[in-house]
């Protein structure tokens, strides 16, 4: 492991890690997303490798990595100019599209499919090495599979080390969730994985209607031409998740009253309970163990906390943890996506008052 400077990386510290992707190495990558752990995406066995070291499923496609808008055309055919307008305007930044494939792009990378991802990272340390290894990069979140995406180096060790050749020390990624993923090859465009950037920005940009599938937002499944890797379950800490969705509650104090009866339930049968909970809301629960995961006027607060609050859930020796939720707006909508897939079970809130009790 190196530590390289996030915003100016020392060339020697790229160089090396270049050389280890040229000759077929795997080396793990911050982005302004999550790490990513990377292979020259022309190299098939260190494709291969990607899904064996992460215990990735065969069928679950990878995100090729571009360090310029482009380059498109080395990866993707038959791209609409609208395309071209849109990536000028999102990238470098959170944001991959699904389009028709290339020959060129090993069936490895897209698990056989005829689409490719594609996104140009905005990240200094990804964009050198896209650019001093002169391919594209394949590469997933730098995670075992199932486990929360890394968005420190350390995480990646905790599931990594020792399986790789080489990880880059960034730092903390800026945003803390994954890229938004939307299909421009059906008409409308359709929202795979909600990410950084909100779909309302999205429409704005491409003057286009974006389809929000229920798999988008982590409910339900996708079938499986549409989006492989949204079918699994992802994100999940050890203990129990359970997420209290807002459901009928409209007011916060409706909606907390019903989040700490649920909580005294469980603590009257003993049972030793944890709360992920916002800035403004953690201190209502006295002391029970809580993880505070943001502000909820700061959502890309809360989203860059995300994955590392989750992975904490173990270290805390509860018996179950209770998640609160966030409003569904601009990135919003990834953090219910994430939670809604790593929690257990899912309740709904209902104000104290309209519960019957039946005896
Ligand atoms: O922010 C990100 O996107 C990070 C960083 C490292 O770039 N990467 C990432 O990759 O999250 P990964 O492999 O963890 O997630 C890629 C997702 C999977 O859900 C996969 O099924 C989907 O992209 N995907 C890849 N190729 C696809 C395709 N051709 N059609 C539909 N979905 C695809
Ligand atoms: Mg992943």
């Amino acid at each position: 492991m190196l530590k390289v400077d996030p915003i100016d990386p020392e060339k020697e510290i790229v160089g090396e890690a270049i050389r280890i992707l040229s000759e077929g190495g795997l080396v793990a990558f911050p982005t302004e997303t999550v790490y990513g752990l990377g292979a020259d995406s022309f190299n098939r066995d260190a494709v291969k490798r990607i899904y064996s070291v992460k215990g990735r499923p065969p069928d679950n496609p990878l995100i090729l990595h571009i360090s310029d808008f482009r380059e498109l055309e080395v990866v993707a055919r038959e791209v609409p100019s609208f395309v071209y307008e849109l990536a000028s305007k999102v990238w470098p930044g959170p944001v991959t599209f699904v389009l028709k494939k290339n020959d060129l792009v090993l069936p490895e990378v897209t698990a056989g499919l005829p689409t490719v991802a594609v996104r140009c990272p905005a990240h200094p340390v990804a964009l050198s090495l896209i650019r001093g290894l002169g391919n594209p990069i394949a590469a997933p979140s730098a995670n075992l599979s199932g486990r929360p995406s890394p968005t420190t180096a350390d995480h990646v060790i905790k599931d990594l080390s020792g399986k790789i050749e080489m990880i880059l020390d960034g730092g903390d990624t800026f945003f803390g969730v994954e890229s938004t993923i939307i299909n421009l090859t059906t008409d409308p465009p359709v929202l795979l994985r909600p990410g950084p950037v909100g779909v309302e920005d999205l429409e704005r940009l491409t003057n286009l209607k974006v389809l929000i599938p229920a798999f988008a937002k982590g409910l339900g499944e996708a079938g499986v031409a549409l989006s492989p890797g949204t079918k699994y379950r992802h994100y999940s800490p050890q203990t129990k998740l359970i997420l209290v969705e807002s459901g009928q509650c409209i007011t916060q104090s409706d909606y907390l009253e019903y989040v700490k009866s649920l909580i005294n339930e469980y603590l009257r049968e003993r049972l030793r309970v944890a709360v992920m909970c916002s800035r403004e809301t953690c201190s209502s629960y006295g002391n029970l163990t809580k993880l505070e995961v943001g502000s909820r006027n700061n959502l890309y607060e809360v989203a860059k906390n995300l994955f590392k609050k989750l992975r904490e859930i173990d270290e805390l020796g509860a018996d179950l943890a209770i998640s609160e939720s966030f409003e569904e707006r601009g990135v919003g909508l990834a953090i219910m996506n994430r939670l809604r897939k790593a929690s257990s079970r899912v309740v709904f809130c209902v104000p104290t008052r309209q519960r019957v009790t039946i005896d």
